[in-house]
């Protein structure tokens, strides 16, 4: 890894992690065209055990996270969540499931509540059945999903809605947003798709235009302001649009860690596309080492690895230079600017790209398993 590392024997001002993404398997019943896993999946048999995942909830508390977040792939289909989730709530960490719902049944959702469950995460592909069903690449998921959410709420359960946005389901914007009141969601996330993974395999398909991003922005803005206080949407603009970027993860090594089924921690979902880096294993070395001091960590921690825009910007420790993994996958090295910032020598071409895709005819998805849509 040729990026420079913080002087030593400086006083480290490593904040300590909030939260903490466990995906617990890749393993998962639905197809989305959109999916951010990475393309080679991780493999039933090299999941972590039932005890290390305990072992390693209470490291987290340890370290200071706040909050987990059960993910996959799809984890209800670990037979152990149960345990996993009671770990959590036994050391304090305020416990999320970020589930399709197509697997639960309401005993088990009534037994993930008792064991602690606080929260639960549905993502939903559309409010047209046929569609939201089609892009799952699974008949019946939709209604499942909604039976789901509606049990999170008797229950007392949180409930945020997640509906990733793309040009196949972005006219139906309002219906969705109805839907999520309709449900009773605390909170909707209105994330439009980010292209890394298998969603830039998909980036044809998907890319909405310009001018229909605007009119998602604009309705969001109204729906905020008509749902104050009863409903809470956040709102992810695609990259391609950006005039400045996100700060990806809050900052890389700043605010969260993600750990894969196998064990490996990384600073984010796509690290391991960046190459170069090692990652460690929570099998073989702490978390609180791997958080402070793993070379993952701290190779894009802070601002010490910045180039030109990014070294001398003023936003630069407010967006963090933005998203290190497209910086790689666009300009071919995690250390330049994101090329959503317009600041970017490759941001017009970035640009464009979006405007020359999205003007195409949609191309068909492409599923994992190669169905055509
Ligand atoms: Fe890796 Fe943005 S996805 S830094």
């Amino acid at each position: 890894m040729s990026s420079p590392q913080p002087p030593a024997g400086t006083a480290d001002p490593t904040p300590s992690p909030v939260g903490l993404l466990a995906e617990l398997t890749h393993r998962c019943p639905l197809q989305c065209p959109y999916c951010s896993n990475p393309l080679a999946l991780e493999r039933a048999t090299g999941e972590l055990d039932t005890a290390t995942w305990l072992d390693v909830l209470a490291q987290a508390a340890d370290l200071g996270v706040l909050q987990l977040h059960l993910s996959g792939g799809e984890p209800t289909v670990r037979r152990d969540l149960e345990d996993i989730v009671e770990q959590a709530a036994k050391v304090g960490l305020y416990c999320n499931l970020i589930t399709a719902g197509v697997l639960l049944t309401r005993a088990r959702l009534e037994e993930l509540a008792r064991r602690g469950l606080a929260h639960v995460q549905i993502s939903i592909q559309d409010a047209d059945v046929a569609n939201a069903d089609r892009i799952a690449g699974s008949a019946g998921a939709h209604a499942k999903k909604l039976e789901v959410a509606r049990w999170v709420r008797a229950l007392g359960l949180a409930l945020t809605l997640n509906a990733p946005i793309h040009r196949r389901n972005i006219a139906r914007l309002p219906e969705i947003i109805a839907l999520a009141e309709c449900l009773g969601a605390q909170r909707l996330e209105i994330a439009h798709v980010q292209y890394y993974g298998w969603a830039l395999a998909n980036r044809s398909a998907l890319m909405p235009t310009r001018e229909e991003v605007l009119r998602s922005a604009n309705l969001v803005a109204a729906a905020r302001q008509r749902l104050k206080g009863i409903l809470a949407i956040d709102f992810v603009v695609p990259d391609y649009y950006a005039r400045r970027p996100k700060p990806c993860m809050g900052g890389w090594g700043r605010g969260s860690i993600n750990i894969t089924p196998s064990g490996k921690a990384l600073p984010c979902h796509a690290a391991e596309t960046i190459p170069g880096l090692a990652f460690d294993n929570v099998r073989t070395r702490r978390l609180r080492d791997i958080w402070l001091h793993a070379e993952a960590f701290r190779a894009f921690r802070g601002t010490h690895w910045m180039r030109e825009p990014c070294r001398s910007c003023e936003l630069r420790e407010r967006d963090w230079g933005g998203c290190r993994c497209q910086a790689f996958a666009v300009a071919g090295a995690a250390a330049e600017a994101d090329p959503a910032c317009d600041k970017s020598s490759l941001h017009a071409a970035f640009t464009a790209i979006a405007e020359r895709v999205a003007r195409e005819p949609a191309a068909d998805f492409r599923y994992r398993t190669m169905r055509r849509s």
